[in-house]
């Protein structure tokens, strides 16, 4: 009989610094939602036929949006007041590297939901329950608006998946404490 080979991420060790929770959880939950935004918005039209079943989950993708723009002005607002900073292991070019992903990605971030917000009023689109949103703007905007939403939607995330390899990397080969500091674990 073999054994299942199982892969376990253990908490980092007493005494090394980690993100405090307020981060932890705006990081994670923030990830989670634009994982599930952009699966949304990339497949719903091809698995799904016109109806009420496909309105609901745009419309779900509406919500959750602004939920988003919440989230990163919130994480944005947390590090810079109350968020802890860790120590800069090594300051060489791949801390430069990571910092310059970390400024691309709240840019793309910004750039998807604001063009995401601007595409909701052009379209006037339902909300939760049975509010709708105030259709505003030219209906003309609604494609190229739709299109540059995509778009930087996609950027967005071959910028997240650099990221998180670069996080696993850090774990796997380099064994170092980067992931770990950023897990929901007390160290
Ligand atoms: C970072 C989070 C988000 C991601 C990853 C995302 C992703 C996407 C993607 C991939 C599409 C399909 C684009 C296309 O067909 O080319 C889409 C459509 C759309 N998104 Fe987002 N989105 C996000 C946030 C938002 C926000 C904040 C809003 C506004 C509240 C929004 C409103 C829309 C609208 C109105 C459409 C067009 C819907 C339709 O074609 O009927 N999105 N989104």
């Amino acid at each position: 009989m073999s054994s299942k080979p199982t892969v376990t991420i253990e908490p980092a060790p007493p005494g090394a610094a980690t993100y405090d929770r307020g981060t932890i959880a705006l990081h994670w939950l923030t990830a989670a939602l634009v994982l599930i935004l952009w699966l949304i918005g990339t497949f719903l039209e091809d698995l799904l036929p016109k109806g009420t079943l496909r309105t609901g989950i745009w419309s779900a993708h509406f919500d959750a949006g602004f939920v988003v723009a919440a989230l990163i002005v919130g994480l944005l607002l947390w590090r810079r007041t109350r968020g802890r900073s860790l120590p800069v292991a090594d300051p060489g070019p791949l801390h430069q590297l990571a910092k310059a992903t970390y400024g691309a990605l709240y840019g793309l971030l910004f750039a998807v939901v604001g063009l995401g917000i601007a595409n909701a009023f052009v379209r006037g689109v339902p909300l939760v329950g049975s509010i709708a949103l105030p259709q505003l703007g030219d209906a003309a905007w609604r494609r190229p608006l739709t299109q540059w939403h995509g778009l930087a939607a996609n950027i967005l995330m071959v910028l997240a998946l650099f990221h998180a390899a670069a996080a696993l990397v850090h774990h796997y080969l380099w064994h170092d404490t980067i992931l770990r500091r950023m897990l929901p674990v007390k160290p």
